[in-house]
């Protein structure tokens, strides 16, 4: 695996490999989730790419920015031994080059869920990814459905944008008993870890609730807070049932593709997770 830093060794290695080129980008700390992303690029693309950064400007002023893993090392070594062809692990000056006065600010699907809670996150991620697009120039990039509000940030920016590329979902990967993966979980203490599964317990109700035939997003989110809340020490921030693709609510009873999203703090953690109810697949590949 060859590591390069800024655009020209990027630009070098293009000359040097083969397209397709598949591309997943990350703020590192890898596990299990992120190496499902790199396996699902793998089999289709004739080489991947990786990035890690840990991008400030999607940071919050009172958030985990500096506390954020940093586990360059050893995420090599995970990225030699799952075959990945190339990791970019850019400066700050590459990605925010001295000067930077450009921001992407998506609309009301950035607003929604996490938007109110993060101001600024879904603008910092958007033009964080965009300018790896460019960089990059992947013919397809691979995302994690773990962070849905992200993939439909993500997806709009590439309609809206016209970057020719395909985004590609992929299941969220999860412990064996349920908890989503995530570099956060660390943060969790052996209490809050059992705790945290609640989560996990109330989107597992509305799946159920729904496939019972439930149709009514009150109802659903009603049900799922319910379920939540039988966990005192989790802090639900929001829990919401809407569009899947607009993330707005739904008005009526459900007819399309539904996002069930959680965010909820457990001590001084902030977890998210979600499940989809209907069929996302037309979500799952987006391209011009
Ligand atoms: P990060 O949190 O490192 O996640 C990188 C990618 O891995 C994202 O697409 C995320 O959705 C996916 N991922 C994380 N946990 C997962 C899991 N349990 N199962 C499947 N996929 C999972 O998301 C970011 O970084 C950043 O916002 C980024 C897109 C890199 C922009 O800075």
């Amino acid at each position: 695996m060859q590591v390069v830093h800024t655009r020209a060794e990027l630009l070098a290695w293009h000359e040097a490999h083969p397209a397709p080129l598949g591309f997943v980008p990350t703020m590192g700390n890898l596990h299990a989730g992120h190496l499902a992303l790199v396996t699902a690029a793998q089999a289709e693309n004739a080489q991947v790419a990786v990035s890690i950064f840990v991008n400030p400007t999607q940071f919050g002023p009172n958030e985990d920015f500096s506390a954020y893993p940093r586990t360059l090392d050893s995420d090599i070594a995970v990225l030699e031994a799952a075959g990945c062809d190339l990791l970019l692990a850019p400066t700050a000056a590459t990605m925010y080059p001295a000067g930077t006065d450009t921001r992407i600010v998506p609309g009301a699907v950035g607003e929604s869920l996490c938007g109110p809670f993060r101001p600024g996150h879904f603008s910092g991620v958007a033009t964080v990814v965009a300018t790896l697009w460019h960089l990059v120039q992947p013919q397809r990039a691979y995302f994690g459905t773990k962070d849905w509000q992200q993939c439909m940030v993500l997806r709009r920016l590439l309609l809206d944008l016209a970057f020719p590329l395909e985004m590609v979902l992929v299941p969220t990967k999860r412990e064996a008993d349920g908890l989503a993966m995530s570099s956060r979980n660390q943060y969790l203490s052996a209490a809050e870890r059992s705790q945290a599964l609640q989560i996990h317990r109330a989107l597992t109700a509305a799946v159920g609730a729904f496939q019972d035939g439930e149709r009514h997003p009150a109802t659903l989110q009603r049900l799922t807070l319910e379920v939540l809340s039988r966990e005192a020490d989790l802090k639900p921030q929001y829990v919401a049932v809407v569009d899947a693709e607009t993330l707005q609510p739904i008005t009526g009873s459900i007819g399309s593709p539904t996002t069930v999203a959680i965010a909820a703090h457990l001590g001084k953690t902030r977890l998210i997770d979600n499940c989809v109810l209907g069929d996302v697949t037309p979500l799952l590949r987006t391209c011009l």
